[in-house]
């Protein structure tokens, strides 16, 4: 005999208990598999309630996999798999990862543990931080924003709830061409696909080219996230070194001579990590060389929206007559990063080939954010929030150049002035210590910024900071660059002493 206790006044259905109270019974080994259970109306009759409730908890405890039902026969216990319980979670797996993972996933593993993501990382919270390449979230048009987000819903109702287009939602495609072509770039929607955020479209690209012992020409130094990238694709950077001008021509015509990359990425503006712009000349230069070699060119316009000093200097895109240049942009450095929305314009047999990967490993990006950025644009916002980052940079920027003249010796460091952008790029005069002093000096001065060395692949080169100022305010800055001063005057005057 089966004894199961109900409560007639608990608010669980009574067949929902007989159903806990049999499993109890099964999972504790009360009851053994194979053995007959009472039948519907015996159970029915010992517990004094219908048939039918019994029926059901039968029925749930069959669906479920704990009992076997045959018509005219009882009900007969049934082994069954122990549902993993929360304390399995700790015990060793059976599976080693790190074995079915391909080394270039582990050692991406590893290098992402090392380097946790900068939001993830806890910085000292008395420190003055340069080191964050992200947008200050005081400023953060939030409002703004979340008045768009419900007009798109008044707007498109349910549809923002479906599938999008795996190129990106139309309007949006249609409304970043037409911003693409104020910064005379001659594109239309047709050319545009819209990414979670550029890293996707430097993600898309490089998939699409990637096959073992092909090389990508990349400025050194270059945006350390790349790096990763192209290992993680098997593709191997080429680093060409960037003087004053932006990368070296003579240098990479050399390098293809020698071994075609498959693709030339850079940022001709305020290159990350120096900040550097190159000027219509180099710019020239570069698009004519890889049109000659007919290499394409991925051009990270990752800033592209943050000049606010010095001459109008167009992106390679603009004079690309001959559509080698894949052109990426995002919203991530002058509105926010968390929308995760950017594009890439190319030529069209280009821009298909990457709708389609993206369609097959993702579908779509997020029709709801897409839509709400669309409204942001096309009301106007978004302008009027560049020319409040221009202007609040602007200052920024001034404070920051000010701050390091008046601050930092000759005999530490050089630098030179970027025209927008968030970026001043340290280059240190040989330090008369170890590389990790310098990290050491800046923690117990409570300053921190972007330690150099990361954004090379293989040089060894002599140490840099990377100095950002996107989330600092001008006293924040004047107060970080006095901190940075101090460490400075510890660790080179550790030399004469
Ligand atoms: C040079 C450069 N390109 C692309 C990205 C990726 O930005 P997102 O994916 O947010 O557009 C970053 C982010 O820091 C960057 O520095």
């Amino acid at each position: 005999v089966l004894l199961l206790r109900l409560d007639e006044k608990s608010r669980t259905p009574l067949h929902r208990q007989i159903l806990e109270r049999v499993k109890e019974k099964l999972l504790t080994g009360v009851v053994r598999p194979g053995e007959r259970l009472p039948s519907t109306r015996a159970l029915a009759c010992k517990l004094g309630v219908h048939r039918s409730t019994v029926a059901l908890a039968y029925q749930q405890l069959w669906a479920l996999g704990y009992v076997d039902l045959r018509p005219g026969a009882r009900p007969r216990a049934r082994a069954r798999a122990l549902l993993a319980q929360p304390s399995d979670r700790t015990a060793p797996g059976l599976i080693d990862w790190r074995k079915v993972a391909t080394p270039t996933a582990n050692a991406a593993l590893d290098e992402h543990r090392a380097a946790p993501p900068s939001s993830a990382q806890r910085a000292e919270p008395r420190a003055i931080s340069f080191a964050p390449l992200e947008v200050d979230r005081r400023l953060f048009p939030l409002v703004r924003f979340r008045s768009c987000l419900s007009r798109a819903f008044d707007r498109y109702g349910e549809a923002l709830m479906r599938y999008g287009a795996p190129a990106g939602f139309w309007p949006l495609r249609q409304t970043v061409a037409a911003r693409l072509v104020a910064h005379g770039i001659a594109v239309t929607a047709d050319d545009v696909l819209l990414t979670n955020g550029s890293q996707q479209a430097i993600d898309l690209v490089f998939r699409m080219i990637a096959q073992p012992g092909k090389t990508v020409a990349v400025e050194s130094p270059t945006y350390n996230a790349t790096i990763a990238l192209l290992r993680l694709h098997g593709l191997k950077p080429v680093e060409i070194p960037l003087s004053g001008a932006g990368l070296d021509l003579q240098v990479l015509a050399d390098a293809m001579r020698r071994n075609t990359p498959a693709l030339v990425y850079t940022m001709p503006s305020f290159q990350n990590p120096t900040g550097l712009s190159t000027t219509q000349a180099h710019r020239e230069g570069l698009l004519s060389l890889c049109e000659a070699q007919r290499v394409p060119i991925l051009e990270d316009g990752f800033e592209e929206e943050m000049q606010y000093a010095g001459k109008v200097v167009l992106p390679l895109k603009s004079m690309d007559r001959r559509r080698v240049v894949i052109y990426a942009g995002t919203f991530s450095k002058v509105l926010f990063p968390g929308v995760r929305i950017g594009w890439v314009a190319a030529d069209r047999e280009c821009i298909d080939r990457l709708v389609a990967l993206r369609r097959f490993s993702e579908i779509a990006p997020s029709m709801v954010a897409q839509a709400a950025i669309d409204e942001f644009c096309r009301d106007g916002s978004y302008d009027r929030h560049i020319a409040r980052m221009h202007r609040v940079f602007r200052k920024r920027m001034r404070a920051a150049l000010d701050a390091l003249r008046t601050h930092i010796r000759p005999e530490w460091a050089e630098w030179s002035e970027p025209a927008g952008g968030y970026l001043i790029w340290l280059r240190l005069r040989p330090l008369p210590s170890r590389r990790s002093d310098l990290a050491r000096a800046l923690a117990e001065h409570g300053v921190e910024a972007g330690l150099g060395h990361v954004f090379f692949y293989s040089r060894r080169p002599p140490a840099h900071l990377r100095l950002s100022i996107a989330t600092l305010t001008e006293s924040e800055i004047a107060k970080g660059v006095l901190r940075l001063a101090a460490a400075f005057q510890e660790l080179y005057s550790r030399r004469r002493a």
